[in-house]
């Protein structure tokens, strides 16, 4: 049984369908990429995923529970995690604060439990400047915080919506190596990405969007030479 499986999935906004009977198996313990370009559904289909919002149809199963209609926050307690696009740290905290957040509200830790939970979260994201402020952290250390802060909710599933973004090349591999780290822990891991060597390096399969709909899927090196996903998306790249 895959982790996740959506059957039908749709977000209608208006006249637009960004998210259209997108028919997605999750297998546990894989890395999936999804790809495509600016506008595709990426992150929507993380929000209806997430619980951020609702589908305008369709279904999403987690573990075999059909999940669409819980709130977000027992889908939190339930194992699924999301990271957002726009980090917008809490300003007036340090970066574990920020990450105990994820262990008090996501995982309803006590105060004490949560401190431990996130000082564990920083030892394995290797978050060395955890107790600065976060004026005074670098751009790595907010996605890590991002990352943190998601699991420290202790997630079986984690979506990474575009961590990679405003990192330098030195720091795009450390967060390679975390990733990989993060999926040897046992934890099923989405990544949403631009950056096509990151999704070469990392991922055991993607799913290419394309206004709203799955126009290709299977590993990175045959869908790459797809000419559908070229003309949708990589020729604009490479
Ligand atoms: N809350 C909303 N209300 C109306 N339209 C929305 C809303 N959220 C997203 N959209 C539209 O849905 C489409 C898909 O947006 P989405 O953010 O999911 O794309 P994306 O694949 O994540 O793009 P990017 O690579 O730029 O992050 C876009 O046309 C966007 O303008
Ligand atoms: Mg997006």
């Amino acid at each position: 049984m895959p982790i996740l499986e959506t059957k039908h999935l749709t977000k209608r906004f208006g006249g637009l369908v960004a998210v259209d009977d997108v028919n997605l198996k999750i297998e546990e313990r894989e890395i999936l990429g999804i790809i495509g370009p600016n506008g595709a559904g990426k992150t929507t289909l993380v929000s209806l995923i997430s619980g951020l919002i609702y589908p305008t149809q369709g279904e999403i199963a987690f573990n075999g529970k059909n999940v669409e209609k819980l709130p977000e926050f027992e889908r939190s307690r339930m194992g699924l995690a999301r990271t957002f696009q726009l980090v917008r740290p809490l300003q007036q905290f340090t970066g574990l604060e920020n990450i105990m957040v994820g262990a008090l509200f996501a995982a309803g830790e006590s105060l004490k439990k949560a401190r431990e939970s996130a000082n564990e979260v920083c030892d394995l994201l290797e978050f060395e400047r955890r107790n600065l402020h976060i004026d005074k952290l670098t751009v790595l250390d907010l996605k890590k915080i991002e990352i943190g802060r998601a699991l420290a909710s202790r997630p079986k599933i984690l979506f990474l919506d575009e961590v990679m973004a405003g990192l330098n090349s030195d720091e795009t591999w450390q967060m390679i190596s975390l990733i990989k780290k993060l999926r040897n822990s046992g934890i099923t891991i989405v990544i949403i990405e631009h950056i096509m060597g990151v999704i070469k390096e990392l991922t055991d399969r993607v799913v290419v969007l394309d206004s709203g709909k799955v126009i290709a899927e299977g590993v990175y090196t045959e869908v790459s030479k797809d000419p559908k996903v070229i003309s949708a998306y990589l020729g604009e790249e490479e």
